[in-house]
Parts: structure tokens; C-alpha cells; sequence
């Protein structure tokens, strides 16, 4: 089973959002191993996003994320990466697809709504910033034959 870090963002939160997307990813039947609210700090968010350390946007996103708290989660399941980042959507939410996370809450390129792991190289990166390892539990959701 593949695993993901999927981030609630400042506008996902304080939009009310959370609980929506959580639900999203509860109905697919992925399960939720880790899962914490948290505010994150500059030296973090620049470790996060450090491939786009060279863009335009790299301040005002690092800005961004570390303005208000955020939801980090650690989920699993079968092709997980791939199939959160199409429920996700593209990263510009005016371009993101109906149905998608991004495509009908999000309307910006920064703020929208989540960020998720792009690959597994991404994914044991990004996780080791937001969880200790006995964060994320391993257990039986008992409904697994069902998914
Ligand atoms: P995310 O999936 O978290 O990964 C990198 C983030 O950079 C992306 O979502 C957007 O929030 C942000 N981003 C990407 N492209 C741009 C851009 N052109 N202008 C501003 N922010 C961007």
C-alpha cells in the first residue's frame, strides 16, 4: 500500500473547509493514519517548498503558509499518490476541473485549498517535516475487503 502527506491549507481552514475534505477522502476509502492542526514555521515551510525555492512566487507562498494553521495528514491506500492529486485537481483553481478539491472551492493558483505529495521521492520527504514516525499508526479499518 502507497502512502501520501496531504496538506489542509490556511484558506482550506478558514474557509471551513476541513471537514469536507477529510470526508472527500474517507468516502474514497483511503485511511488516515496520521492527521494533525498545526502552524507551520519558516524553516519547515522552505524545506516543504524548497523546489520552488527559485520561483517569482517562493516568498509569498512560504508567506502564505506559514500565516495561519494548517492540517497535515498522512493517508494510504492503493495508488494513493496519483489518486489524491486527481482529486485534488490542477493547481490553478480556475483551471481545475468540477469535482475536484480545487475545481469547486478554489479560484486562485496560491491559495488552493490543499497540497499533495506528487511522488513517492516528494512523499518520504515531505513527511519527515510534518510527523515523527510514531505519529503514523498502523492499523485495520475493518471495511479494507470492501474497497
Ligand atoms: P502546491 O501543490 O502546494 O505546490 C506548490 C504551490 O505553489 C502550489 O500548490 C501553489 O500553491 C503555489 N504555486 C504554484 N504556481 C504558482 C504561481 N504561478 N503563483 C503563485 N503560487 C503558485
Amino acid at each position: 500500500m502507497e502512502r501520501t502527506l496531504v496538506l489542509i491549507k490556511p484558506d482550506g481552514i478558514k474557509r471551513r473547509l476541513s471537514g469536507e475534505i477529510i470526508s472527500r477522502f474517507e468516502h474514497k476509502g483511503l485511511k488516515i493514519l496520521g492527521l494533525k492542526l498545526l502552524k507551520l514555521d519558516t524553516k519547515k515551510a522552505e524545506t516543504h517548498y524548497a523546489v520552488h525555492r527559485d520561483k517569482p512566487f517562493f516568498n509569498d507562498l512560504v508567506s502564505y503558509i506559514t500565516s495561519d494553521p494548517i492540517i497535515a495528514m498522512v493517508l494510504e491506500g492503493r495508488s494513493v499518490i496519483s489518486v489524491v492529486r486527481g482529486m485534488a485537481g490542477s493547481t490553478d483553481g480556475s483551471k481545475a476541473v468540477p469535482g475536484t478539491i480545487r475545481g469547486d472551492f478554489a479560484n486562485s493558483i496560491q491559495m488552493n485549498i490543499v497540497h499533495a505529495s506528487d511522488s513517492q521521492e516528494s512523499y518520504e520527504k515531505e513527511v519527515a517535516i510534518f510527523f515523527n514516525h510514531e505519529e503514523i499508526l498502523s492499523f485495520e479499518y475493518g471495511d479494507e475487503g470492501l474497497i
